[in-house]
């Protein structure tokens, strides 16, 4: 697969000029944008919900966006983001106590679904829903922070997933998140991946379009 999705991380983005900066990203040539829930109970911080969500769709964004749900429970703002507006919702498995349940809730309501992965917890759940999600997000750090770096061991996980995905005949995007950035994104493909999710790589330079068009000559390479 090489249609490469490039998805920036709000969380890193300047929140008192949201509108502005998702609409510079995206005209700088990103592909979608990647929005990161946190409830300061799944993870220790405390982003944003449905509203911005919402606000975001009214100011005009038409761009997919991809909700990271780092919550625990899930099934309600999975319910919140489908009427606010989301693309795609993704949430972590132990945040939830019926799987199937709320990939379900997420297909009802029109969004794709996903799985997200920390680090260190394998892709055990995955094999009983490769039939009901569109994608699997794969953690490259701890969740609850922008601007960590790389964990490399995540590379033989990335494999591992494009494995199972490749193995099932179903069509995942295989998504991954933390840590990227032009110098890593080359590898981070090589080894299956076909989804990045980048924040302070991103909004951490001045020139979006820069280093969009950078990641997408690494990726071409
Ligand atoms: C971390 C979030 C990531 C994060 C990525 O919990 O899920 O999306 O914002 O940020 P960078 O690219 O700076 O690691
Ligand atoms: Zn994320």
């Amino acid at each position: 697969m090489n249609d490469f999705i490039i998805a920036p991380s709000i969380l890193s983005a300047d929140f008192a000029r949201l509108g502005e900066e998702v609409d510079k990203v995206l005209e700088a040539g990103a592909d979608m944008i990647h929005f990161d829930v946190m409830d300061n109970h799944y993870v220790p911080n405390l982003t944003i919900g449905p509203m911005v969500c919402k606000a975001l769709r009214h100011h005009g964004v038409t761009a997919d966006i991809d909700v990271h749900l780092m919550v625990k429970p899930v099934d309600r703002m999975i319910e919140e983001f489908i009427k606010a507006g989301a693309s795609s919702i993704t949430f972590h498995p132990q945040a939830s106590e019926h799987i199937d349940r709320s990939l379900q809730m997420i297909k009802d309501g029109g969004c794709k679904a996903g799985l997200v992965f920390n680090p260190a917890t394998p892709l055990n759940d995955l094999k009983h829903v490769m039939d009901k999600i569109d994608m699997v997000l794969l953690m490259s750090v701890n969740p609850g922070f922008g601007g960590q770096s790389f964990i490399p061991s995540t590379l033989d996980k990335i494999r591992e997933a494009r494995a199972l995905i490749d193995a099932s005949g179903y069509n995942i995007r295989l998504e991954v998140d933390g840590g990227i950035s032009e110098k890593n994104i080359a590898e981070v493909a090589q080894a299956g991946a076909d989804t990045f999710v980048a924040g302070s790589a991103i909004f951490g330079k001045d020139d979006y379009q820069a280093v969009i068009g950078n990641m997408r000559a690494e990726l071409a390479r």
